[in-house]
């Protein structure tokens, strides 16, 4: 396996980006050369950001798990695929070679269409971080059905929404799932959500916790079970199955600023291209290094920097079941010393949340093995970035700060490690084919250095999102309707003097909690269907651990309630609701919301307060009740 497009020097760089941009066909196919198609594709490139209407490859014919397993066989078979780091550090780690990665992943398959599952099909996937997790994903991908991973914290009534709108038939899951010191029981959560989901005829059960579960007759099974029954009929390799580059790979749900959740749609060729592109360029791999992604692949970086991008490179990608603080904050330390991991990815909550231990965690372990370190899912705080240099990467590591999205299927704008320079808060310069520009309200783009506003990318990359599923016009109106023939990104950026590109935050209703994304109008909905709430407004407000919190004002029908308790009950109905990600960090309740005359809740000033701008909270002579607001202030929660 070699990387004849990974970029080398500066001077490479800044090459490779001038001709991306002036002929992104042919900078996009001489990249694609270098991977397993069954049969070419026919045209690089079709596109308008009108309808949308985007097609990387088309004519292209391909399996992603080809690229992924098969054509590492030969000369990396008996190389780690995957090296998985149990919960509880006292229980055996699990080596899978590219070759029992291959057989795995055969097997499962068939188990899958053992089941009836056919290519186009959606599976809904809710496991925890094991193993066969990424072998389910890669199963489904292997047959051509299209996964929808959702996130092991995610309740019922969200796993509910997902499966209904993808209207999947089949589930896969685990009895339960360790993390820290708790069980968590995925198939309990599972039976709760399946109640409304008529269109789930079957659900495949793998054993971790042991914990006990109900199995329905006629539509739970047990994946060890399964496996066998496939042995007994002695056929362990599984055909991939030939899939358009347009094919749809998968689904992702994420959040925005309506009420409802996106399904946010990626398909087969362009997606493996650029995730393996990015993979290969920002961490700048090397044949036998060690890549430690710490996300969860219930989230979009999982999806690209533990299974797809990793794997599609031949490269080794470290799976840890656990979290960062357990038994102790020196965990994620005792992973890197273990395993020799050259590459730490990881996420600003995580830094800040490890920081609070102090250096005594981190002292006398053993960190000489690391290269370059990444971060991802916020913008990271100066202090955080120094301390993430200074004493992880012992000040001689690059630390690439990548931005990019769900949507947007790999990095975007970052440092390319030890290539392109790098500063603290920023995530520098794009990607090679990537066009960012930076927008006022009216959608004209502002030029030259030393400027701010909305980032939007201006031309098409093989990695992006084809639709949100079912609804195609969701899609136009939420990324391509805001500003004419642009992708609209949602966030507020600044470009320095430099030509450096600083992620400011989101501009919408959509809160980072911890990383994690979530719509304010998601959280209004769940606290609003709590018995005796009339009315809510969610904001996110700085918070020194998560980056942002949740902070909710209610008003009550009645006041002369236990408050207190009133407020743990709301939680509880998020929990149900969305699920445990989603708690109010601080619930304020009040007798009035500071609306306009036309009713519409001005959020500006909730989000000055819950920030204790008091003396800042701009013009309020607009509003239908200015009393409200000062009453607001006065019971204010620090
Ligand atoms: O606001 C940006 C923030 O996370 C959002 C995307 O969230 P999600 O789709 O869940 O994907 C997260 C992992 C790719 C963005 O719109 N974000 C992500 N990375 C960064 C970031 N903000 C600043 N700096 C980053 N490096």
């Amino acid at each position: 396996m070699s990387y004849p497009y990974q970029i080398k020097s500066f001077e490479e760089y800044q090459q490779a980006w001038q001709y991306s941009v002036t002929d992104p066909e042919g900078f996009w196919a001489q990249v694609a050369d270098n991977f397993y198609w069954r049969k070419k594709w026919d045209r690089v490139l079709e596109w308008n950001f009108k309808d949308p209407d985007v097609k990387w490859f088309q004519g292209a014919k391909l399996n992603i798990t080809e690229n992924c397993l098969d054509r590492h066989l030969g000369t990396l078979g008996n190389q780690p695929a995957i090296i998985w780091e149990p919960n509880d550090p006292e229980e055996r780690h699990r080596v899978l070679t590219y070759r029992t990665l291959y057989n795995k992943v055969c097997q499962f398959a068939n188990v899958l269409k053992n089941n009836g599952v056919k290519k186009g099909d959606r599976i809904c996937i809710y496991m925890g971080m094991i193993p066969e997790l990424a072998i389910a994903v890669l199963a489904c991908a292997r047959i051509g059905a299209i996964h929808s991973v959702v996130f092991g914290g995610f309740s019922a009534q969200s796993i509910a929404d997902r499966i209904q709108d993808a209207q999947c038939s089949l589930v896969i899951t685990c009895d339960g799932a360790f993390r820290g010191g708790k069980d968590i029981p995925l198939k309990s959560v599972i039976d709760d959500a399946l109640i409304g989901c008529p269109s789930v005829k079957k659900v495949i059960v793998c054993t971790r916790t042991r914990t006990p579960v109900s199995m329905l007759k006629g539509r739970d099974v047990w994946w060890e079970d399964e496996i066998k029954a496939v042995e007994t009929q002695g056929n362990p390799s599984c055909p991939a199955e030939e899939m358009d580059a347009e094919d749809e790979l998968f689904i992702l749900y994420t959040s925005g600023s309506t009420g409802k959740p996106k399904g946010v749609v990626h398909t087969c060729g362009g997606y493996m291209v650029y995730a393996n592109y990015t993979f290969v360029n920002t961490f700048q791999y090397k044949l036998g290094e060690v890549f430690f992604c710490t996300a969860d692949i219930g989230w979009i970086t999982g999806h690209s920097y533990i299974v797809y991008g990793p794997l599609s490179a031949g490269a080794t990608t470290v799976m840890f079941e656990g979290i960062p603080t357990f038994p102790d904050a020196g965990r994620f330390w005792d992973i890197v010393d273990k395993f020799r991991v050259t590459t730490l990815y990881t996420a600003p909550t995580a830094i800040r949340s490890l920081m609070g231990f102090g250096l005594g965690p981190v002292n006398h372990k053993d960190l000489s093995s690391l290269r370059k370190l990444g971060s991802v899912g916020e913008p990271i705080n100066e202090e955080a970035w120094h301390w993430f240099k200074d004493n992880i990467g012992k000040g001689r590591c690059p630390i690439s700060d990548t931005w990019w999205q769900t949507e947007t299927g790999g990095i975007m704008i970052t440092t390319l490690a030890g290539v392109t320079p790098e500063k603290p808060g920023y995530a520098t310069l794009p990607m090679p084919g990537i066009q960012p520009v930076l927008v006022d309200e009216n959608g004209k783009e502002i030029e030259g250095n030393g400027v701010s506003g909305n980032l939007c990318i201006k031309f098409p990359w093989p990695g992006m999102i084809r639709t949100t599923y079912g609804d195609h016009e969701r899609c136009r109106k939420t990324y391509f309707a805001t500003y004419e023939n642009l992708y609209f990104t949602g966030d507020g950026c600044m470009r320095d003097e430099e030509g450096f590109y600083r992620i400011t935050g989101r501009v919408d209703d959509v809160l980072n909690v911890s990383g994690h994304r979530i719509g304010t109008a998601e959280v209004e909905n769940a606290i609003n269907m709590h018995a005796g709430v009339v009315e809510s407004a969610v904001v996110g407000y700085p918070h020194d651990v998560k980056g942002q919190g949740i902070y909710a004002f209610v008003i009550l029908e009645n006041m002369s309630k236990d408050l207190d308790l009133f407020r743990k009950d709301i939680i509880q109905t998020v929990s149900r609701i969305i699920g445990p990600i989603a708690k109010p960090d601080k619930i304020q309740f009040v007798s009035g919301l500071p609306k306009t005359r036309s009713g519409k809740i001005m959020r500006r000033i909730l989000r000055k307060i819950s920030e204790n701008e008091l003396d800042n909270l701009g013009d309020t002579t607009t509003l239908l009740d200015p009393g409200v607001v000062e009453e607001i202030k006065r019971n204010r929660l620090s």
